[in-house]
């Protein structure tokens, strides 16, 4: 039997090889809230962390509990007190907090243990790992109030941690810490998942983020993060007012988490929407994401072209070769004028690239070979690699900066250019001036 396997889920399945071979062996700490639990979409985000396990990614979820909590408080007809939006948990809330995250821990242990055939989890036999990973003290004493059983963070012990993840389990923690005087703690999951990842120096950690503001509802929910965010950049965001009275506070309270993990070992903080299905996934293993990536340094960046950049520029300049908007170079002709490129470099994928040609003798040069990646056009891109391409000339002693261009002639105007003849370029580049092409000549005094 012949069967047509679709081109695009060939070519979509080695897209997503390289994530596989970075993240095999690295540590994710996933924080989840109460409310996802509840979610008949749970069971999803379960065959998902069973597909990260599955490609050897060590996994440490931390769970919520808050609305499990506060049901089984109003069942007891328990009230409590707050001191700044957090509750004393006292002996009674205490019992209530044990009862609901217990049964939570067990029902998510359930669910990573399933195994039925023609599911996702077949054949999956993950080991799920609990245990006191998390040494907790009490929060204290805010405003003359004693948060009692209320708790934040001691300490976690990574060696307990590691060595689990090191045996292929999947560690989940609840938000109860235990201390040395033998207590138990009633903690955040926030709290707990930051310092978690932090004590492990994890690759990730991710939150599932559950609304944005608090007066829409998830589905008309608009993402006013940028996909991406430095360490600065989220400060700064987190001190506007406007925009940040736009985020729920759970939003706010993950960007603040964001920031303290990044400036210490965690490489990436990921924020994702729980309500979109497989958005872990797509988070993971696309390139664009679809949620919001803080880290410490921006990712991006325009750098002098290296030869293991060859790779990067011909997947870049090939189709606009193939269209005729380029003059095709082959990859020899490229790897021995490497160092005439530089490249556009976002996450360790080439988006845009330039390259600068001296005629030394009429003091100008060639802008030649600007290209951005189709998907990323109109984001100033191009304007940046010109300005670096200028400064780069005017380093050099270039006074003049000319490209020769079939479709991008009003671009380089609105960029200072203007349109001259063939018999301004420079004697040894007239001499191999393609009048079949017919390319614009453009020209800019520096
Ligand atoms: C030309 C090119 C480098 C521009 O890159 P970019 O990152 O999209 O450019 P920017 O974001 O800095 O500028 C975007 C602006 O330029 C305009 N623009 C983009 N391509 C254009 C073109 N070919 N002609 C005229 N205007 C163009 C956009 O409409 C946008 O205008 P707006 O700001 O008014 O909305 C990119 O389109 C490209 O790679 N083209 C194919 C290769 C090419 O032709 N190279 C030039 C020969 S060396």
């Amino acid at each position: 039997m012949h069967i047509n396997i679709p081109t695009e889920f060939v070519s979509w399945f080695r897209s997503v090889t390289p994530y596989i071979n970075t993240f095999r062996g690295k540590v994710f700490v996933i924080g989840f809230n109460g409310e996802m639990i509840t979610d008949a979409k749970f069971v999803h985000f379960i065959h998902d962390i069973n597909l990260l396990a599955s490609l050897g990614v060590r996994l440490v979820l931390v769970h919520g509990a808050r609305p499990q909590i506060q049901l089984r408080l109003d069942e007891s007809q328990l009230k409590t007190q707050t001191v700044m939006d957090i509750r004393v948990t006292d002996p009674a809330a205490l019992q209530c907090v044990k009862e609901s995250v217990g049964r939570i821990h067990h029902e998510i242990a359930a669910l990573l243990s399933m195994g039925l055939p023609n599911s996702p989890m077949a054949n999956a036999a993950i080991k799920v790992s609990s245990g006191n990973f998390v040494i907790a003290c009490p929060y204290g004493v805010i405003h003359g109030v004693d948060l009692l059983h209320t708790g934040k963070v001691r300490k976690i012990n990574v060696q307990a941690i590691t060595s689990n993840l090191e045996q292929g389990s999947v560690v989940l923690i609840s938000p109860l810490g235990y201390s040395p005087t033998g207590e138990i703690f009633n903690l955040t999951m926030e709290n707990v998942a930051t310092e978690t990842a932090i004590a492990l120096r994890a690759e990730k950690l991710i939150f599932l983020w559950d609304t944005l503001t608090q007066h829409t509802s998830p589905a008309e929910e608009k993402m006013p993060l940028p996909r991406e965010m430095t360490v600065e950049e989220t400060k700064s965001l987190l001190g506007e007012k406007k925009i940040a009275t736009q985020l729920s506070e759970e939003v706010q309270l993950f960007l603040q988490c964001a920031i303290k993990a990044c400036e210490m070992p965690v490489a990436r903080v990921h924020l994702i929407n729980r309500h979109t299905d497989g958005a872990i996934l797509q988070e993971l293993f696309t390139h664009h994401g679809i949620g919001t990536m803080i880290s410490k340094e921006t990712l991006q960046a325009i750098r002098k072209a290296r030869i293991d950049d060859v790779g990067g520029i011909l997947k870049l300049i090939e189709p606009l070769e193939a269209e005729g908007i380029l003059v095709r170079r082959g990859r020899e002709l490229l790897e021995i004028e490497i160092d005439r490129f530089i490249v556009l470099e976002h996450d360790g994928i080439i988006l845009g690239c330039a390259a600068l040609y001296p005629f030394s003798e009429e003091n100008s040069g060639e802008l030649a070979c600007l290209a951005i990646h189709r998907d990323y056009r109109n984001f100033g891109h191009g304007n940046r690699l010109l300005k670096y391409i200028e400064a780069q000339a005017a380093s050099q002693g270039i006074h003049t900066l000319f490209v020769l261009t079939t479709h991008a002639m009003h671009w380089f105007i609105e960029h200072g250019f203007s349109v001259t003849t063939p018999a301004d370029l420079p004697k040894a580049k007239q001499n191999f001036y393609n009048y079949q092409r017919r390319s614009k000549v453009l020209i800019k005094h520096l």
